[in-house]
């Protein structure tokens, strides 16, 4: 089944004001990379070779700077813009023509996913036989995500968004795969009391059709949302760590590699472009 990727990076990221006053949240750096290569790469470990950006009108031409087309890496880019951030589910109204007829996976420009079994779970062909399944990791503190609210018997029965009062500490990811109906689903959603247009409310609506599969993510899986001044700093000093203990994390042009789109000469190429920093190094010596 053919799948296609979004990666939403939009936004006005005034929760890291002043970081993000002048550049867009998703091009900060987490340690050796900029924030949104770990997305991507999350999408490529799930098989995904055509994603659509969707960023703000001023940021566009920078992700198209450090990105482009996508060839270098095997892969096809495009780009979108989202002139007001009017919610996550807008994303599947502007990548209508982009999607087609196509399943599609949507990822939060700010969610880093880590893991040694994530791929094997990414590329699961159940996810192309359920019509949505979102991923949900416990958490401390709950309240600032979507939450699994779950029977006594572990059956879910709703996500809330952002509840006061949390009835569980099962956090939904910003990691979404869906059937192609995602985009009739999202013309249905109206603002919420905030204002916005839920993801929620989607992943609600495919609850109510018994099509919503709810995934958890083990110890296996490290989930970082990057959306704060401290989850940030974290995220670097996870990717670090992990770096030093030889697992790249985020490695765009390895994962390509591996994924067998492009041949050894064409990383060779990349890495002696990102030599001097010593990125290009890391990513030929692992
Ligand atoms: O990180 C997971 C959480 O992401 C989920 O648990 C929540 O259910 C979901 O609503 C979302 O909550 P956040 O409060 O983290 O969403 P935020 O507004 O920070 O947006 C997430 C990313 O999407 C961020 O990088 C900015 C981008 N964005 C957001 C909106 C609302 C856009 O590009 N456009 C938008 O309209």
């Amino acid at each position: 089944m053919n799948r296609k990727g979004i990666i939403l990076a939009g936004g006005l990221g005034t929760r890291l004001f002043p970081l993000t006053r002048a550049i867009s949240k998703q091009l900060l750096p987490v340690y050796d990379k900029p924030m949104v290569y770990y997305p991507l790469s999350t999408l490529m470990l799930a098989g995904i070779r055509e994603v659509l950006i969707i960023t703000t009108e001023q940021e566009r031409p920078r992700f198209e700077q450090l990105l482009g087309d996508g060839s270098k890496l095997g892969m096809s880019l495009s780009y979108k813009v989202q002139s007001d951030p009017k919610g996550i589910s807008e994303a599947f109204i502007l990548g209508e023509e982009f999607i087609g007829n196509s399943s599609v996976t949507l990822v939060l420009g700010d969610n880093i996913f880590c893991g040694e079994g994530l791929e094997s779970l990414l590329k699961n062909p159940e996810l192309d036989t359920r019509g949505a399944t979102v991923f949900a990791k416990e958490v401390a503190a709950p309240e600032k995500y979507g939450v699994v609210h779950q029977d006594e018997n572990g059956k879910v029965i709703k996500l809330l968004e952002k509840p006061k009062e949390p009835p569980t500490n099962l956090a939904v990811t910003g990691l979404y795969f869906y059937d192609n109906d995602v985009v009739e689903i999202a013309k249905e959603v109206k603002p919420s009391h905030r204002g916005e247009l839920e993801i929620t409310d989607i992943n609600n609506i495919y609850l109510e059709k018994e099509e919503l599969h709810v995934s958890i993510f083990g110890e296996g899986v490290t989930w970082f949302d990057t959306g704060g001044f401290d989850a940030l700093l974290e995220a670097a000093c996870f990717v670090k760590e992990q770096q030093e203990k030889g697992f790249l994390v985020g490695a765009i042009e390895k994962i390509a590699y591996q994924n067998g789109w492009i041949n050894h000469d064409q990383l060779q190429e990349l890495c002696l472009s990102l030599e001097k920093s010593g990125y290009g190094h890391k990513i030929i010596s692992l």
